[in-house]
């Protein structure tokens, strides 16, 4: 087995007397797709916030490897969720939303350019004097942003207007933009929300190949059970809160926990 990039360990999240998640440990693997699912309620975004900091966990740990070693990034303070901090939440970690959050009135090469400026956060006044390390800066920033485009295969729309973008290109407009930072790892929230079944095969494929050949570690919440099953090499489910299965798409497939969790009965009925 490769290398975990995203460890969970006995984490814990309540607001007041709710505990939305209780205990949860599971881990992502380098370079491949693990998927948390689970019936509504389980607990699925409150752990993606908690991981990519817009919560702060009431208890346990999340650590973030990396080259630099390990990085414990639990114990970090939420921040503030201000204009443009969803594009670049903690160092590492990029995220896409259930509900895209493009800039729609800029163009789609503009998405990425923003994306990265927050991430690097060059200075004004290197800007202002338009230095030599700026302008290699922002020349590396367009190369990448069009290289993403390549890959998302939306190079033929990087001058429309990213609102007018059908509402699949979108998508990967996200995904481009978060790819752009250079994420270790990237965590996408119902990716597949909204799309038609075309647009869907077409997700399936793009995120196999930030795997496959970007050796990128994904991370994705999604309902669409037929998208989780092709694409996901390990699967967590969650269920009031809690990992009631964790292994392989087969493993958790015919695990009668998670069936009688999706049903909404007991365990035994289904073994019955
Ligand atoms: N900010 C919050 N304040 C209070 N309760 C919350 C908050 N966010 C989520 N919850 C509760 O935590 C539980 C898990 O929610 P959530 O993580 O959104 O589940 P899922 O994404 O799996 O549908 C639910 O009972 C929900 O009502
Ligand atoms: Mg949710």
């Amino acid at each position: 087995m490769n290398a975990a990039i995203l460890e969970v360990q006995n984490v814990s999240m309540r607001f007041g007397g709710i505990v939305a998640n209780r205990n949860v440990s599971f881990s992502a693997e380098k370079g491949a797709v693990t998927a948390l699912i689970g019936p509504n309620g389980a607990g699925k975004t409150t752990m993606f916030n908690c991981i990519t900091g817009f919560y702060r966990a009431s208890e346990g740990r999340i650590v973030l490897n990396g080259k630099d070693g390990a990085q414990d990034i639990g114990d970090l303070a939420t921040r503030p969720i201000t204009g443009g901090s969803h594009l670049v939440t903690r160092a590492g970690i990029a995220r896409t939303f259930q509900n895209i959050r493009l800039f729609r009135e800029m163009s789609v090469v503009e998405n990425l350019l923003v994306a990265q400026h927050l991430a690097t956060r060059n200075g004004i006044l290197s800007g202002v004097l338009r230095t030599p390390a700026f302008r290699r800066a922002e020349r590396e920033a367009i190369d990448r942003a069009y290289y993403w485009l390549e890959q998302m295969s939306l190079a033929d729309d990087a001058n429309r207007l990213a609102g007018e973008l059908p509402y699949g290109r979108q998508r990967r407009l996200e995904i481009a933009r978060a790819m752009c930072t250079g994420p270790r790892l990237i965590c996408l929230d119902e990716p597949a929300a909204g799309l038609n079944p075309s647009e869907t095969r077409d997700l399936a494929e793009v995120i196999q190949r930030l795997c496959k050949e970007h050796g990128q570690t994904v991370l994705v919440i999604e309902h669409d059970m037929g998208l989780v099953m092709r694409i996901s090499n390990h699967i967590v489910v969650l269920d009031h809160g809690e990992v009631i299965s964790d292994g392989t798409p087969d493993h958790v497939a015919n695990d009668p926990a998670v069936v009688a969790a999706y049903l909404g009965v007991s365990e035994e009925e289904v073994r019955a």
